[in-house]
């Protein structure tokens, strides 16, 4: 049966602590999108997160720490590079991907010899792990390759009837998941944008990141691209100067849509929904996944995304969007 999130108390974070400590799963809320928990050191309660999302085993987890003290814990050769970095950015919305200890279970790093570990900057997620002690194998709380959840509610839409506990601490302020940095080998990369960007990183790195293909150069062709945090509705990426004239032939052409509007309005029309989107790249992330559910709620034949600005800011909004979207040829 479907549970319902419960707001997340003193009370109902102990009883989460003592759920986890079971090797029950419990969904909590971070500062970037809702974990689903389950205790990193136990290998069985690790599995119950692969089946409850139908995430395919060799995908690799996040573990979650209280306070960057616990990080030899979880990982051998830490660089000097790693404290800096914890020093400067956590808590907060940074992973860092290290050399992992043997004892962690090759469960959580999908077998491989690496691990990556953050601390999340949320009060109830902090709460939590210290009432836990240990460290909390966390993925975005949502059934793979579907949209992660920022808010509780989310969760239950899509784990509701899998996870013994959603907690509430209301909606998650970043909006998009961490910034993801591999410390592991001889040059520190960047594996995934988020809010802390290139520039604040390599100031504290004092070197540059190795930094992932650009977006632009990627494949984007229907079933080869990296779709990844997808609606359920074909979303289509469409350049500023196409919005009006894609939008009126799709109306023309009797479908329901639904545009996520970045800078431009457009003329109403019964088949027709617009979200507006805040104009900053923090705001956009922060809003992002909670409209692209809703537009997906309205079952709409199509969603349309004017494309926000490309540049450096705009990162991580854009790498979710490449994920999320098809390119408008
Ligand atoms: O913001 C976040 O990081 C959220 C919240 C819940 O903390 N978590 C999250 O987890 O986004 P998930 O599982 O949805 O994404 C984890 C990412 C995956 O892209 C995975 O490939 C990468 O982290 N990852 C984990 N361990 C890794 C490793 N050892 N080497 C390389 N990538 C790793
Ligand atoms: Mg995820």
């Amino acid at each position: 049966m479907a549970i319902k999130p419960r707001w997340a108390d003193a009370e109902a974070i102990q009883e989460a602590a003592q759920l986890l400590r079971q090797g029950r799963l419990v969904a909590f809320p971070t500062e970037t999108v809702y974990g689903l928990g389950a205790d990193a050191s136990n290998a069985e309660a690790v599995a119950g997160i692969f089946a409850a999302k139908s995430r395919p085993a060799d995908h690799p987890l996040i573990v979650h720490l209280a306070d960057a003290a616990m990080m030899p814990g979880w990982a051998e050769e830490i660089p000097d590079m790693a404290w800096q970095l914890a020093e400067r950015f956590w808590p907060g919305p940074l992973a860092m991907v290290l050399r992992k200890k043997a004892s962690v279970p090759l469960a959580v790093t999908g077998g491989q010899d690496t691990v990556a570990l953050r601390v999340p900057n949320h009060l109830v997620a902090l709460q939590l792990l210290r009432a836990f002690g240990g460290g909390l194998a966390a993925p975005s709380a949502n059934r793979f390759c579907r949209i992660s959840p920022t808010q509780a509610a989310h969760v239950a839409e899509e784990l509701g009837d899998a996870v013994a506990m959603i907690l509430d601490g209301g909606a998650c302020q970043v909006g998009v998941e961490s910034t993801i940095v591999d410390l592991s080998g001889p040059q520190p990369r960047l594996l995934r944008p988020g809010q802390i960007s290139v520039a604040a990183l390599e100031a504290v790195l004092r070197q540059p990141l190795v930094l992932p293909e650009a977006v632009a150069s990627e494949i984007r062709a229907p079933g080869m691209m990296a779709v990844h945090y997808a609606p359920q509705t074909v979303a289509l990426l469409c350049p500023v100067e196409q919005l009006q004239a894609r939008a009126q032939t799709l109306l023309a052409d009797g479908q329901r849509l639904g545009v996520l509007a970045y800078a431009q309005t457009l003329p109403a029309h019964p088949h027709l929904q617009v979200l507006a989107m805040p104009a900053t790249a923090d705001g956009y992330a922060q809003a992002l996944y909670a409209s692209l559910r809703e537009l997906d709620g309205w079952q709409l034949d199509r969603i349309l995304v004017e494309q926000p600005p490309q540049t450096e800011a705009w990162r991580a909004v854009n790498d979710r969007l490449g994920k999320a979207t098809l390119a408008v040829a």
